[in-house]
């Protein structure tokens, strides 16, 4: 039986470099802190706390550490800033409050913060192609000037509305699908505004989803690992059960109870962008020695 792993599964480029600055960090021997989860993975999480890193959930949770001085209370030190990015009141926050601060933004990410930055300054309008509640927009929205929207679905674009005489710029959330954005921007431009599309979704998404599509439409079987909150893992799982009904979900290993016919003939496994290689690699062995 074959075992096909999809090409670009696992860590992108942009969380890669994240985790791999954390544990650089980690050997400083600073107490260091990351502003939310560094990936949407509670194994990889876990592990870092347990050598020590500290992880931020919110703003009050930023201010009252940069504030504690009671003895034993933990001091403000080095915070690193994930792939997603945060709105610029937050980065300033942490300037204010003296942290040093690591910046792990992904630089695709960054250059999304650069254009709404640059744009909205120039006094267009704003419009984000993505989920509101993603931090990754949120951190998008923070970094605009002046009026910015949200919007997520076709129907949404239907019944858009931009402010009169405005220009518009679009930009996508880095993780959108990309058909999904091009309906949205034809939706748009066919309403005769004056619009500049920025196309800012990132290709190691797009190039996991097909290859992930590619795959599972051969497979017996399919084997999706992400964590739990992983937006573009749960789109992997999507796109697996679209094609083939034997398709796993799974976090690590343990959550697997693989159930093979025996005409099967191809398993297929990939990976969330959060997901480490030796994650893999462990569920690749398993169906390897026993299947
Ligand atoms: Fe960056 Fe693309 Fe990953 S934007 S964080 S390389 S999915």
């Amino acid at each position: 039986m074959e075992i096909r792993l999809v090409a670009g599964a696992g860590f992108c480029f942009g969380v890669k470099r994240a985790v791999d600055t954390v544990y650089e960090q980690i050997q400083t021997g600073k107490t260091i802190y990351t502003y939310g989860s560094i990936v949407n993975n509670e194994v990889v999480v876990k592990e870092l706390t347990e050598q020590g890193v500290h992880v931020i959930e919110s703003r009050e949770e930023l201010e009252r550490l940069s504030d504690s001085k009671n003895p034993g209370d933990i001091a403000a030190g080095t915070i690193i800033i994930r792939a997603h990015g945060v709105p610029r009141e937050v980065q300033q926050q942490m300037e204010r409050k003296g942290w040093e601060i690591i910046d792990a933004t992904c630089p695709f990410v960054k250059r999304i913060h650069r254009a709404v930055e640059k744009k909205s300054g120039e006094g267009e309008h704003i419009l984000v192609v993505g989920s509101p509640e993603h931090p990754e927009v949120q951190g998008t929205v923070g970094w605009c000037n002046g009026p910015v929207e949200v919007l997520e679905t076709v129907e949404e674009a239907e019944k858009y509305m931009p402010p009169e005489g405005k220009k518009l710029t679009v930009v996508a959330q880095t993780t959108f699908n990309y058909n999904k954005f091009q309906h949205i921007v034809e939706i748009l431009k066919k309403k005769g505004y004056n619009v500049s599309i920025v196309n800012t979704i990132c290709k190691a998404t797009e190039d996991r989803q097909r290859e992930t599509q590619e795959v599972a439409a051969n497979a017996d079987a399919m084997i999706v690992i992400g964590g739990k909150h992983s937006s573009n893992a749960a789109k992997l799982y999507e796109i697996c059960r679209e094609v083939c009904d034997n398709t796993y979900f799974i976090q690590t290993l343990d959550d697997l109870h693989l159930e093979l016919p025996k005409s099967a003939r191809l398993v297929g496994i990939t990976a969330g962008a959060s997901t480490p290689n030796k994650l893999i690699e462990e569920v690749q062995n398993y169906v390897r020695i026993n299947f």
